[in-house]
C-alpha cells in the first residue's frame, strides 16, 4: 500500500467528530477503497478542554484553523467550521493557495463564494470537494455531476432542509400550529435556538444554488434565487391541501424554463402521488430529471454526524485515489451564462385561502379581481355558513403568471370583506 493520506480537520463539532469516528471505525475498508490509509494528523477547534467523544491523543492541535493550511503534515484540509465568511473562508483560501486539496461540508461558503473558490482551485490544480454540503448522506452532488453527466438536466427538485420537513410533517400528523411545533423542535434539539436560517428557507436556498449550478452548468449564483420560508403555513392550509389531494413541502426547484433557468425555494403543494410527497420527517430528497435518464429520485438523511461524515469521507477517498472532477462539473471557462428568470415571470397554479365575512357579494368581488388579472379558477370551496362571521374560502387557479397573482392578491387583501392577509401557496404538478 502507498503512503497514507494525511488530513487536517478544522471543526470538531457534530460533523468533525463524526468524521474522526468514521475514519477510525471503518479504517480498514476505507483504506482498501482509497488504496491507502486515510489518517488524521492535525485538528483545529476553539475549546481544547471540551470532550468531543473521540480520541484526540497524538494529533497536533491548532487554535487558529488557518494554520492547518501551512502544517507540513497535512496533505488535505477538511473544513467543518461553517459560515460563509470568517475562519472557514480564510482556511479554504489558504489551503488552495498552498496547493492543498480541500473537502468542505459548508453549503453557505460554496453557495456564496463557490464561483471564486472554483477559479482558485482550478488555478492551483487542486480538488475542492463538497459532497456533504447538500443533503448530508445523499450522494446528490456525485449523482448529478458524475452519474447524470451525459444528460441535459431539465429540472431538479429537492426537500433540502430536514428541520422544515420535520415541522411540516408534525403539523400535518398532529394538526398543530407552526409556532407550537417549532418550540418543541427547539426543545428536542431538532431546530436551532435561532431557527431563521432553516425556517426562512436560507439553508435550503444555499443547497439549491449549488444544485442549480451543477445541473445547468453555470456559475453558482445564490443572489438569483427567490426564497420564501414556512413561517406562514397554518394547520388549516395543511388540512385543506390534504382534502385537495396535496401535501405541503418546502421545495427547492431549479428548472429550465422559457428564457433561462428559474431557481426558487418556497412552500409548495405537491400531489400526494409524487415520490417527494411521502418524504417525511427529517428526511431529505433530491429528484433530478435528465433528458436521457428520465426521473431519478434520491432520498435519505440530510444531516447528522453519520450521514454527513459519510459524504465527507467519500470525497476524501476520491482524493486518495486521485479521482478528480472540476468543481462545478465543467471547467470555469466552460460554464454557461444562462440567464435567471425572475420570480415575477414564474408561471404556475395557485392555492388561495381567504378568511371572509360571510355575506352576499363577497365571492363576486374576489372573482372579479381575479378576472381583471386574467386569472381563471380551477376550483372553489366555501365551508359552512356563518352569516356575518368569518369563513374560509379556498380557491385554486389554472396556470397564470406570478406578477398577475401578486397584483390580484394586493387588491383582494384590500377588500373590506377580506379579514386577514390571504394565504397563497404555489401548486406544483411536477
Ligand atoms: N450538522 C449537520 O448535520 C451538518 C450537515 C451538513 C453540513 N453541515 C455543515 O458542516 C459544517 C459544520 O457543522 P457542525 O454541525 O459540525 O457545526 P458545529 O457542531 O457548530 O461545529 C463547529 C466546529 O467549528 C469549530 N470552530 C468554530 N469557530 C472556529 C474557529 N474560529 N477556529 C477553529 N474552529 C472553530 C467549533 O469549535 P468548538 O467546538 O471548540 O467551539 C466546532 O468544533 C457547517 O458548514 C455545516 O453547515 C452540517
Amino acid at each position: 500500500m502507498t503512503r497514507p493520506l494525511s488530513i487536517g480537520v478544522a471543526g470538531l463539532g457534530t460533523v468533525g467528530a463524526g468524521v474522526l469516528k468514521l475514519l477510525s471505525d471503518n479504517a480498514a475498508l476505507i483504506a482498501a477503497r482509497a488504496g491507502r490509509p486515510i489518517i488524521v494528523t492535525a485538528v483545529a477547534a476553539r475549546d481544547r478542554a471540551r470532550d468531543r467523544g473521540v480520541p484526540l491523543e497524538g494529533l497536533r492541535w491548532h487554535t487558529d484553523a488557518v494554520m492547518l493550511a501551512h502544517d507540513p503534515d497535512v496533505d488535505v484540509v477538511v473544513e467543518l467550521v461553517g459560515g460563509s465568511n470568517g475562519p472557514a473562508k480564510a482556511l479554504v483560501e489558504a489551503a488552495l493557495a498552498a496547493g492543498k486539496p480541500v473537502v468542505t461540508a459548508n453549503k453557505a461558503l460554496m453557495a456564496v463564494h463557490g464561483a471564486v473558490l472554483a477559479k482558485q482551485a482550478e488555478a492551483a490544480g487542486v480538488t475542492l470537494a463538497f459532497e456533504a454540503a447538500v443533503a448530508g448522506g445523499i450522494p446528490a452532488i456525485k449523482g448529478l455531476r458524475e452519474g447524470l453527466a451525459a444528460n441535459r438536466i431539465l429540472r431538479v427538485v429537492g426537500i433540502l432542509n430536514g428541520t422544515c420537513n420535520y415541522i411540516l410533517t408534525c403539523m400535518r400528523d398532529q394538526g398543530r400550529e407552526f409556532a407550537d411545533v417549532l418550540a418543541e423542535a427547539q426543545a428536542l434539539g431538532y431546530a436551532e435556538a435561532d431557527p431563521s436560517f432553516d425556517i426562512d428557507g436560507v439553508d435550503a436556498a444555499h443547497k439549491l444554488a449549488i444544485l442549480a449550478a451543477l445541473a445547468f452548468g453555470r456559475p453558482v449564483d445564490f443572489d438569483a434565487l427567490y426564497v420564501e420560508g414556512i413561517r406562514n403555513i397554518t394547520a388549516l392550509d395543511i388540512k385543506l391541501a390534504e382534502e385537495l389531494g396535496y401535501r405541503i413541502k418546502l421545495l427547492g426547484i431549479a428548472a429550465a424554463v422559457e428564457g433561462g433557468i428559474s431557481t426558487r425555494v418556497h412552500p409548495c403543494m405537491v400531489p400526494v402521488s409524487h415520490p417527494i410527497a411521502v418524504v417525511d420527517g427529517v428526511y431529505n430528497a433530491v429528484v433530478a430529471e435528465g433528458d436521457f435518464a428520465g426521473r431519478v429520485v434520491l432520498e435519505g438523511r440530510g444531516a447528522g454526524a453519520g450521514p454527513t461524515a459519510s459524504a465527507v469521507v467519500a470525497d476524501l477517498i476520491d482524493i486518495a485515489r486521485g479521482r478528480s472532477t472540476p468543481v462545478w462539473g465543467a471547467g470555469t471557462a466552460d460554464l454557461a451564462r444562462i440567464p435567471n428568470v425572475p420570480m415575477e415571470q414564474h408561471r404556475g397554479a395557485y392555492y388561495l385561502r381567504l378568511m371572509v365575512l360571510d355575506r352576499p357579494g363577497v365571492l363576486a368581488d374576489v372573482t372579479g379581481v381575479l378576472r381583471d388579472h386574467a386569472i381563471s379558477l380551477e376550483s372553489m370551496i366555501q365551508r359552512g355558513r356563518a352569516p356575518g362571521e368569518a369563513v374560509p374560502i379556498v380557491l385554486t387557479t389554472h396556470e397564470c403568471q406570478e406578477a398577475a397573482m401578486r397584483a390580484a392578491l394586493t387588491r383582494i387583501a384590500a377588500l373590506a370583506s377580506v379579514l386577514e392577509p390571504p394565504a397563497m401557496i404555489r401548486i406544483e404538478t411536477l
